[in-house]
């Protein structure tokens, strides 16, 4: 091995230096740490074969190299036991964090997470509530209707036109076609006066049932909402007041009620209604086919022939019913543009209402 003069030694240390700190900076590894130290700072190392070179120098000069080659050493072993406590630290916290368990309790935010009723019901209910403040009760009946209650009672005997209208699905129980899934509310107006003396001011919303394919406005099951008043000496005009004031409470002032002379069996005279297009607020657009005017449900004066089959003497009372489409309601208050999206259960949509 050639000796080495003064300055070579410490040209070499400044080199050795550059390299160690150089590499202490880049090591990711215990391992490869380790392997510095003993390339390095080790007896076998680099240091060691410096140190064993200044047996060639003056004394005075040898002195002053190991001086210099000692504190190298000392600065680049605390370096070393830094950078070496730091990574196993890292390392260690790495490894319980792999390691750990989670046993924590899992606190939901439940502000984003809570389900709400759907629209329908929440409208439904609303409904409710509007004529319960007006002095109605709120009635139920079943889905699974008889013939009689659902049709005959209601002054639509067999073969009657109207039937026709109402596509029902029938059930296999009993004779055919005497029972089927309720088309109508109806039905549950029979229900109260078979079990109720008069005066009777009731509402009654429920589910119903038409083979109709579903479209833009139709499903095939959906819900109306049944007004029933029986009393002595009620008149049209509170009919129309009647249905003026719901009008107003779930639509807002904008928004009018009008009556046109319609058709239905259980009641005589019998009428449409219908509200401003919400639209279009009246003013005519493709929903209300420029008419200004929705149709929501029908209405009228309860005919005899319906006192009659539930036992009541129509010389005495008389009252009047209405029905219409709850989800009908909906679409109209919310522009909603096709009713099927109401029963897809897709949370973007129900989560606006
Ligand atoms: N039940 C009828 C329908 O589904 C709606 C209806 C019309 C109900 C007139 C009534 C009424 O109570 O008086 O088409």
């Amino acid at each position: 091995m050639s000796q080495l003069s003064l300055q070579e030694i410490i040209d070499k240390l400044d080199e050795l230096k550059r390299y160690f700190h150089a590499s202490l900076e880049n090591m990711s590894d215990l391992e490869n740490l380790k392997e510095l130290d003993s390339q390095v700072l080790s007896k076998k190392g680099s240091i060691a074969s410096l140190n064993r070179q200044l047996g060639s120098l003056e004394p005075e000069l040898r002195q002053l190299a190991g001086a210099a080659i000692n504190q190298a050493r000392a600065e680049m072993k605390s370096d070393f036991d830094d950078a070496f406590n730091k990574m196993l630290s890292e390392s260690r916290s790495r490894q319980l964090e792999l390691e750990r368990l989670d046993l924590s309790e899992i606190v939901a935010d439940f502000s984003f997470r809570a389900g709400r009723a759907n629209l329908i019901t929440r409208t439904r209910e609303e409904l409710e509530d509007i004529f319960i403040g007006m002095g109605f009760t709120v009635e139920e009946g079943p889905e699974v209707e008889s013939d009689w209650y659902n049709f005959e009672a209601l002054n639509m005997p067999p073969y009657h036109p109207a039937r026709a209208g109402q596509d029902s699905f029938y059930l296999k129980h009993g004779d055919p076609e005497s029972m089927l899934l309720r088309t109508q509310t109806s039905p549950v107006q029979i229900r109260v006066m078979t079990t109720q003396r008069p005066p009777i001011y009731a509402v009654m919303p429920g589910r119903v049932f038409r083979r109709d394919t579903a479209d833009a406005r139709h499903t095939p099951a959906f819900h109306q909402i049944e007004g029933l008043v029986v009393d002595k000496g009620i008149t049209f005009a509170n009919l129309a007041g009647t249905i003026e004031t719901f009008t107003k409470a779930i639509f807002g002032t904008n928004i009018v009620s009008r009556l046109r002379p319609g058709f239905f069996p259980f009641t005589e005279p019998s009428a449409e209604f219908e509200i401003t297009c919400v639209i279009c607020e009246g003013a005519g657009c493709r929903t209300c086919s420029n008419t200004g005017w929705i149709e929501l449900g029908g209405c009228g004066m309860i005919d005899p022939n319906v006192f009659e089959a539930v036992g009541l003497d129509a010389e005495t009372w008389n009252g009047f019913a209405f029905g219409f489409g709850i989800d009908r309601l909906a679409q109209m208050r919310h522009a909603i543009s096709d009713m099927r999206i109401l029963l897809d259960n897709d949370v973007r949509f129900l989560r606006q209402f």
